[in-house]
């Protein structure tokens, strides 16, 4: 079921074209990867989303509704843990996280009990005394023990250690399971490579490219790694092979994905002692749309 949908949505800060063309849509059971580099517009949208800044164009609906008409109703549904978590200084992390937890009727406290103790977190220090990492933890704590329908998560685990990091893969992994919907916005790639079903690339306030790894994957390229029996030759031309570096009868370089059969057929005549090839990781996709297509 489709749970957030976003359609042409655009957003100017005085002369900033801070969105351009921001077209995506999460489904529940599923976790949509946001990723773009600093800039982008992945807060900007979670900005429009949440209601908190007014759009200038397209279609932003959560649970069927308009964004900006039907704030209320969407908040008590969904759970938000912003990139940069302000806490009131003089209130402990216990009592912020019970305060968030009762803005969602509640939550869970033996949830919230066993989160604390995951993300060997200390809820009786003052929020003041807090590093960014335990302001994270705050937010994500209350969060993830609130029985929402849709959880946003901007950048959140910026501040966390590695080991933390893969405590809130596993919650992520758990709200998954229940169905819930999840936006994950991030530039840390391997934590989308983890968790993500499918991706939405933003560049310059416009997402460029939507869809499952495996699609992505789909559109570029494999690094080929060949032993043949006799020195290749006439490969350079060829427009579906990049980046040849060629050694003897060693061979590496880019093929692209949907001429398989093409690059088979080539190798061949030349006889192949040794093939092997490697999907492109989510960096290297990324790095290639950030260079520019
Ligand atoms: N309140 C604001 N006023 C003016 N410009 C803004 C404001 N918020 C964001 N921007 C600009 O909009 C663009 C997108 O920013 P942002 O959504 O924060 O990117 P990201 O979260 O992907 O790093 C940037 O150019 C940023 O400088
Ligand atoms: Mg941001």
């Amino acid at each position: 079921m489709e749970i957030l949908s976003l359609k042409g949505v655009k957003k100017n800060f005085k002369k900033t074209k801070a969105l351009t063309d921001v077209t995506l849509s999460v489904n529940s059971g599923e976790v949509l990867g946001f990723i773009g580099p600093n800039g982008a517009g992945k807060s900007t949208t979670i900005r429009v989303l949440l209601g908190v800044i007014a759009r200038d164009g397209g279609d932003a609906k959560i649970f069927g509704k308009d964004v900006w008409k039907h704030p209320e109703e969407i908040h008590k549904r969904i759970a938000y843990v912003p990139g940069d978590v302000n806490l009131w200084p003089n209130l402990t992390g216990g009592e912020i996280i019970d305060f968030f937890m009762r803005l969602h009727g509640g939550g869970d406290q033996a949830k919230k009990d066993k989160l604390i103790q995951k993300f060997d977190f200390d809820p009786k220090k003052k929020a003041k005394s807090y590093s960014k990492g335990n302001r994270q933890k705050v937010s994500l704590i209350a969060a993830l023990s609130t029985n929402a329908d849709l959880y946003i998560f901007d950048e959140p685990t910026s501040g966390l250690d590695p080991l933390m990091e893969s405590v809130f893969q596993e919650e992520v992994k758990r709200i998954k399971e229940e169905g819930k919907a999840i936006l994950l916005s991030s530039h840390i790639l391997s934590e989308v490579e983890k968790l993500c079903d499918r991706v939405a690339i933003i560049k310059n306030g416009k997402v460029i490219e939507t869809g499952t790894l495996e699609d992505l994957r789909h559109l570029t390229r494999s690094t080929y790694r060949v032993e043949t029996k006799e020195v290749a030759n006439g490969l350079e031309e060829l427009p579906y092979i990049h980046d040849l570096k060629q050694d003897g009868k060693t061979l590496v370089f880019q093929g692209e994905n949907d001429k398989v059969e093409e690059i088979l057929e080539i190798l061949k005549p030349f006889g192949v002692h040794a093939l092997q090839t490697t999907p492109p990781t989510l960096e290297e996709l990324f790095i290639r749309h950030y260079e520019g297509k």
